[in-house]
């Protein structure tokens, strides 16, 4: 899965050199909480655009399918956050899900593309 988007400012300004940090848990729902398997950051381009290539992550019990990122813009605070996959059965269950969360997922020929764009202040 590539995740994929845009750090822009509240007027559509691209935010370059703003970090984005994710992990998530593996194919079967567990966290590596001893290494960093499956954690990451970037730094947005001078574009304001991040991506990572990564697995969609695994369920584990009382949660819907997520990702956790931090986003912040050089300087900024810091946003720590959660992303979510369209259409899974365990969204309208999960207590902490918000539908403003959701990647915009779309097949591809090599997997599926999700992305999402974090406006900062
Ligand atoms: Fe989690």
């Amino acid at each position: 899965m590539t995740l994929a988007g845009y750090v822009l400012t509240e007027d559509c300004q691209p935010v370059s050199k703003a970090l984005i940090e994710l992990w998530h848990a593996n194919e079967s729902g567990n966290y590596d909480n001893s290494g960093y398997k499956l954690r990451g950051h970037q730094f947005t381009d001078d574009e304001g655009k991040w991506w990572f290539e990564t697995i969609v992550p695994g369920l584990y019990p009382g949660r819907t399918r997520h990702y956790h990122l931090k986003v912040q813009r050089p300087g900024g605070s810091v946003l720590t956050t959660q992303l979510y996959f369209p259409g899974e059965p365990l969204n309208e269950r999960d207590r902490i899900f918000n539908a403003s969360l959701l990647l915009d997922v779309s097949p591809t020929d090599d997997g599926k593309f999700g992305r999402y764009d974090f406006i900062v202040a």
